[in-house]
Parts: C-alpha cells; structure tokens; sequence
C-alpha cells in the first residue's frame, strides 16, 4: 500500500477551499501551501497563497480579492488578520498577529500549558493596495495604511501612514507613495 504523503495532507493546497469560512471565485491555494484552522479564514477573488506558505487561522483572517501571499511568507500567532484588496505580501514575510510574553513573569514556550504563559493576541490591517517587500516581519496590532509600501527586510513595529514608502529596521517613512491611478477591479 502506497504510504500517505504531504500531498494527501487536508489542510495543504486546494483541498483546502473546501473547509473555508468563504472562498471567492477563482482563488488559487498551491499544493505546498499549509493553512491551519481554515474555517475562521476567508478568501476573496482571484487570491493567491502561495507554495511554502503557513498561515494559520487563529482568531480570524480576512483576505480580500487579487491579494498575494508569495511563498515563505507565515501567519502565525493566533490573532487576527485583515488583508485588503490588491496587497500582495513578498517571499519571506513573516506577519504576527500575537506572541507569547515575558509580562508577569511568564514562561514563552508555546508548548507550556495556559497557565504558564501570558499571550497576547492581536490584529493586523493591511488596507488596499498595501505592499510589503520580501522577508519583512510585522508585530501584532499595526494597521498599514492604504496603499502604503514596505521595503524589504523592514520591521514594523507601529502603525503606518497611507500612501507612504517606509524601510528600516524599525521602519520609517522615507517618501510618498502616488495614489494608484488605474481602476478598482
Ligand atoms: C522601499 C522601496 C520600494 C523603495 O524604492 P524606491 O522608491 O525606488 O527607492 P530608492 O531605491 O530610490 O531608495 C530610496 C532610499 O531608500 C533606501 N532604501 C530603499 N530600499 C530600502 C530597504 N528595503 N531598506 C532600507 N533602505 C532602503 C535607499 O538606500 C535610498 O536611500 P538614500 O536616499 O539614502 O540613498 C524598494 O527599495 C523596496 O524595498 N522594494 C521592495 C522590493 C521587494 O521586496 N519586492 C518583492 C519581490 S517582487
């Protein structure tokens, strides 16, 4: 008998739009793509999740239409996550929507019963048109602005500014970005 393989794994790629709180029309989940707790998780139109991607569920994502998570990218932390339409999430980025803490003497290893621990669990916006460059790594509870772009390898700590280009590490904001001209589709 065949032995199982990741491919045969329910929460690995299309298999997966089955078990979604929504799943638009034409939304693209590739075979590589792991998603943890999909029935919190909702995907708009003509989305795309890339290979070697994790994104777990935790306490509720929304992903709009023609967004793109590339591969690499994680959603981890248990809170919860907003995507605007047209944001598109480049190789590497690691977006946390909650962290254990050192608050009140508490121990940080997620693999320690509640009581041990002192978690907090967010929320992440990214409002339309948001894009973020590779390996960036956004804390819980920052809402990016619409539009707003991050270069690569950025941390963002705070909340940023709409239609603003931001780098660094933490990130700050370096220029303007010109409004999108071209139609909503
Ligand atoms: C942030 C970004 C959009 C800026 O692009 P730009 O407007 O063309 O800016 P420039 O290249 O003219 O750089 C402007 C300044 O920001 C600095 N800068 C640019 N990107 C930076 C980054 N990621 N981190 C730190 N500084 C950066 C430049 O060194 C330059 O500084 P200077 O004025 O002191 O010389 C771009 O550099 C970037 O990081 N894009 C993301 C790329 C990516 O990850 N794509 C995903 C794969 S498709």
């Amino acid at each position: 008998m065949a032995s199982a393989t990741i491919f045969d794994d329910p929460n690995m790629g299309e298999k997966v739009k089955a078990k979604l709180k929504h799943c638009g029309k034409e939304v693209t989940i590739y075979p590589l793509a792991k998603i943890i707790k999909p029935e919190v998780i909702e995907i708009g139109d003509h989305s795309i999740i890339n290979d070697f991607t994790f994104t777990y569920g935790g306490n509720g994502i929304k992903i709009g239409s023609y967004v793109h998570i590339n591969c690499f990218v994680s959603i981890i932390g248990g809170g919860e996550l907003i995507l605007g339409d047209y944001c598109s999430i480049a190789t590497g980025c690691r977006v946390i929507t909650g962290t254990d803490t050192y608050y009140g003497g508490k121990r940080l290893s997620s693999a320690l019963p509640l009581e041990q621990r002192n978690v907090i669990l967010g929320k992440v916006v990214l409002e339309k048109d948001v894009n973020i460059g590779v390996n960036v790594v956004i804390h819980p509870d920052v809402t990016i602005g619409e539009g707003a772009i991050i270069g690569s390898n950025s941390l963002v700590l705070k909340d940023v500014e709409p239609w603003s280009i931001n780098v660094g590490s933490p990130c700050h904001k370096i220029a303007d970005r010109p409004k999108v001209v071209v139609e909503d589709i």
